[in-house]
């Protein structure tokens, strides 16, 4: 296990390999089989064929890394785990949680990636980063950040990871829920923007993506 790089290794091994209790965020951004499944990425083109080439986790795979992310979080420690519209309105998280029911739903914050994306109706320009805390959930001395609005507007970083999230909320999000040294996990790291923003803020990292 390394801390503070990149690694290439099963996520739900690194959360098992973790001392329970240790982290104070967990941040997750599953590959989800089953959106690619309901908007056939595979024939749409160049962009989409490298999404749907990355390894894509079935739902009962997701719910074992919520299931051990529960384990790994500190009391009252907090999981950032993203997920698109179409997840959210299958109400995917509200299945996940059943599998760490220490685990709580505390709020919800939109990113719009000002992009101009697909979708038969209106053209997709958003995902949500769906907030959960560990119990016992309580904001007062937990969350500092008491200007962080739930609608963020930040560019889609543009080349590198086809999945990347926005480094500034990345960063925001970390500073609320943490303190310098504490630890921050990404167990499906992709392009390590949560390795940078954790260098950028002085916390420590541990995260792998199998890629
Ligand atoms: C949605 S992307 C993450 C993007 C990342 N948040 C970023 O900002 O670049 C999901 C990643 O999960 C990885 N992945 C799939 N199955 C995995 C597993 N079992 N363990 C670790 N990573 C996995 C994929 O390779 C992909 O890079």
């Amino acid at each position: 296990m390394k801390f503070n790089a990149r690694q290439r290794m099963d996520g739900l091994k690194l959360l098992r390999a973790l001392e329970p209790g240790s982290a104070r965020l967990v941040v997750f951004d599953p590959q989800y089989r089953a959106v690619l499944d309901h908007q056939a990425y595979g024939n749409e083109g160049e962009r989409q064929s490298a999404r749907s080439k990355l390894r894509q986790m079935p739902e009962a795979k997701i719910a074992e890394f919520v299931a051990a992310v529960g384990d790994v979080l500190g009391r009252s420690g907090h999981m950032v785990l993203w997920l698109d519209k179409f997840s959210i309105g299958e109400g995917i998280h509200l299945r996940l949680l059943t599998a760490a029911p220490g685990l709580i739903r505390v709020d919800l914050i939109h990113w719009n990636k000002l992009g101009f994306g697909m979708g038969p109706r209106s053209r997709g320009t958003s995902e949500y980063a769906v907030i959960v805390q560990k119990r016992p959930v309580r904001a007062k001395g937990v969350w500092t950040d008491r200007s962080l609005r739930d609608s963020w507007s930040e560019k889609k970083p543009r080349g590198g990871h086809p999945h990347a999230k926005p480094l500034g909320l990345t960063k925001r999000l970390i500073e609320a829920v943490t303190r310098h040294g504490d630890l921050v996990v990404d167990p499906a790291a992709g392009g390590y923007g949560v390795l940078r923003a954790c260098r950028e803020t002085g916390r420590e990292f541990a995260g792998c993506d199998v890629a």
